[in-house]
């Protein structure tokens, strides 16, 4: 599976070693910064880059990683077809995808040891939407939501 990637300062240790857990596990990695450690930088960058990959079907799913991860989110959840949700925990991570067909993971660096976000994001690549009913129905809720308050 492809997965573009991108942290700000509060996640750049961390997306290197995430990013070494995918390419081992055999995923492609669109790498979308920040290269290096910028103190500077702001997470609505990145979270606008991992969305716009996913928007043009560059990458299937994101991993975003800020301090907490919550910046992260708010920021993606603003794209269209981005469903974005902080997770650290490997059930939320599965079931988001199962459940809700999430695409973007958002971890915090400051939150989460590398180990359990290794795991984590290995639940969520292997994770996929379910079709039940049920979750077909509620993600057309979400779906007629975007359409209703978001411009595409
Ligand atoms: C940056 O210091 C920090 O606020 C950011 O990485 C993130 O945690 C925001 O939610």
């Amino acid at each position: 599976m492809n997965v573009a990637i991108g942290a700000d300062h509060g996640g750049t240790t961390l997306k290197k070693i995430i990013i070494g857990f995918l390419k081992e596990k055999g995923h492609g990695t669109i790498d979308l910064g920040a290269q290096t450690y910028a103190p500077g930088d702001d997470y609505p960058d990145y979270a606008r880059a991992v969305a716009m990959a996913i928007r043009q079907g560059k990458a299937e799913r994101g991993i975003l990683i800020c301090g907490s991860g919550v910046g992260a989110s708010v920021a993606a959840n603003k794209f269209p077809g981005v469903r974005a949700a902080v997770c650290h925990d490997s059930f939320s991570a599965h079931q988001g995808v199962e459940d809700d067909d999430m695409n973007v993971l958002c971890l915090g660096e400051r939150i989460i040891g590398p180990e359990l976000a290794k795991e984590v994001a290995g639940f969520f690549l292997s994770a996929r939407f379910s079709l039940a009913e049920r979750h077909v129905r509620r993600l057309g809720k979400v779906k007629d939501i975007e359409k209703e308050f978001m411009k595409t």
